[in-house]
């Protein structure tokens, strides 16, 4: 085989970004089949909503991807939208307007209506058609709940008479537990919740070998069992593995369990901060400034200490020190006094005060 010709072939199929998908996908089977039948059913039930939850990289954003692939195929429309502020008018003015327009109904009148109308409008029309619409909404978070309300009020208005809309919305799952908590969000208890888990053994072996073969190479037995078993069926860490054992030797056809061995070791170098991340992200912003007043100590901190930096009154700190106490994340050291339980949060968050999916160039994340 020529260098020239190799040159030509994928020699790194595997995708380690966020809301990429990936060149197999595992484990999600029976999800999809679900998700499937539930568009086939035509009673317009409450089926017809679903939110998929989980930690950061189990695959919340590639299941939107294959819902909406999957709607397709059954030939409905589809809107995708990510809940970030201003995502209710968009859905109205421009997503459903833009829809009624290319199919002959004036834009003018459209854009004077609310979301509920525009979505009637949409269902009736796709009735007439046997179509419907499926309306995907990424990252659902408590910043929005006031549009969530609004939005969730008009969808539960359009699911009984008829099957012509449905919703599948993800999130993490601090934010997703608020929602279904918030009565005034309690349509959303309706929906069906999926938590995405890790995949199994033979689903992440899976993942790394057959994407490896199609990229003519090959994998060694013992190595794809050491690197299968490193990743502990995240999806993200199958896809960051499978991409770093892929460039330990381009060249070789064969990958070693040496390969892997090196390969994980970067690995673990680079998901220190994602792991850091992923457990703040189950807190809420104001808890990292709280986390962020601690880091300054290079110790334990004194709650007094603290207490003067955010400027609040002893008695709400204390309360909100015992709620991070209960979250495992903090520990009294002695009385008026509290610790990091994971040291390396104190230096990470000195580094990063705010999350890094605001900051550009993190090693894990492409945006
Ligand atoms: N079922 C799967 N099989 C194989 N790889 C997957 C699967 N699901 C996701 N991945 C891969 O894992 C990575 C993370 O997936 P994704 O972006 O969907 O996660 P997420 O849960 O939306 O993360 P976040 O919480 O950051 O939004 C991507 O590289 C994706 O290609
Ligand atoms: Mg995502």
């Amino acid at each position: 085989m020529s260098r020239v010709y190799r040159s030509y072939m994928p020699r790194d199929p595997f995708t380690p970004t966020f809301g990429v998908s990936p060149p197999l996908l595992i484990g999600r089977d029976d999800l999809i089949a679900e998700f499937a039948t539930s568009l086939a059913d035509d009673r317009g039930s409450s089926t017809r909503a679903t939110i998929y939850t989980g930690s950061r990289g189990i695959g919340k954003t590639t299941m939107l991807n294959v819902v909406e692939r999957v709607a397709r195929e059954h030939g409905w429309l589809v809107i995708s939208e990510t809940a970030y502020a201003g995502f209710v008018d968009w859905l109205t003015n421009i997503a459903l307007s833009g829809l009624l327009a290319s199919h002959g109904y004036s834009n003018t009148t459209a854009s004077t209506q609310s979301f509920g109308d525009q979505l009637k409008l949409v269902s009736d029309h796709l009735r007439s058609l046997h179509s419907g619409v499926l309306i995907t909404l990424d990252e659902l978070n408590d910043a929005q709940f006031d549009e969530l309300r609004e939005f969730g009020a008009a969808l539960y208005q359009a699911f009984p008479d008829n099957g012509t809309v449905a919703f599948v919305g993800a999130g993490l799952p601090r934010p997703v537990n608020l929602m279904l908590a918030d009565l005034a969000l309690a349509n959303f208890q309706q929906a069906d919740l999926h938590v995405l888990e890790p995949v199994d053994l033979d689903d992440a072996k899976r993942a790394l070998r057959v994407p490896t073969e199609d990229s003519a190479r090959e994998i060694e037995p013992l190595a794809l069992d050491d690197a299968a078993r490193a990743t502990e069926g995240y999806p993200f860490l199958i896809q960051l593995l499978g991409h770093l054992i892929s460039h330990e030797h381009p060249d070789e056809r064969v990958i070693t369990r040496d390969d892997v061995a090196s390969g994980v070791l970067k690995m673990h170098e680079r998901i220190g901060s994602w792991r850091l991340e992923s457990e703040l992200t189950e807190l809420s912003e104001n808890d990292r400034v709280l986390l962020v007043a601690m880091a300054t100590d290079h110790g334990p901190s004194k709650t007094s200490a603290i207490a003067s930096r955010l400027a609040i009154g002893q008695d709400y700190l204390d309360e909100w020190l015992a709620h991070l106490i209960e979250r495992g994340v903090i520990y009294q050291t002695r009385h008026g006094e509290v610790d990091f339980v994971q040291p390396l949060l104190r230096e990470y968050l000195r580094v990063h005060p705010v999350s890094p999916s605001l900051e550009p160039d993190t090693p894990w994340r492409s945006q």
